[in-house]
C-alpha cells in the first residue's frame, strides 16, 4: 500500500538544518519542507520551527489559517508520527 513511514519526534528534531533537511510536524504528519524554505512568503522566520511542531508558530501567525496553506504543506508530507 502507500502508507508513509512512521518517525519519532526525536528523529524529526534531528532535521533542523539545510544540510540534514528541514522537517516539521503538523497534527501527526511529518513534512520535509527543505525546498519550501527559500520560497516561504514569510522569509527566514520559518526556520524557527525547524525540527519542531508548526502549531505554536501558526497560533502566533494566524495568516496560516487558510485552506490553501494546508494544501501547500501536504505536498511536502514524508511520514507520520
Ligand atoms: C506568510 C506558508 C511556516 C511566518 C506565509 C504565507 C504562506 C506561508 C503561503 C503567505 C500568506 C498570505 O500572505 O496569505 C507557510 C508554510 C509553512 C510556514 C507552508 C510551514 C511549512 C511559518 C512559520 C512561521 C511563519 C513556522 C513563523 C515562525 C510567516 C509570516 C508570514 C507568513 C510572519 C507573513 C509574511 C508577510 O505577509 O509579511 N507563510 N508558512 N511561517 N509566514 Fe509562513
Amino acid at each position: 500500500t502507500n502508507s508513509l513511514p512512521v518517525y519519532s519526534r526525536e528523529e524529526v528534531t534531528k532535521h533542523c538544518s539545510i544540510e540534514k533537511g528541514i522537517w516539521v510536524t503538523y497534527k501527526g504528519g511529518v513534512y520535509d519542507i527543505t525546498d519550501f524554505v527559500a520560497i516561504h512568503p514569510g522569509g527566514d522566520k520559518i526556520l524557527l520551527a525547524a525540527g519542531k511542531s508548526l502549531e505554536p508558530f501558526w497560533a502566533l501567525y494566524a495568516v496560516h489559517e487558510q485552506e490553501h496553506i494546508l494544501e501547500i504543506l501536504s505536498e511536502y508530507k514524508v511520514g507520520v508520527l
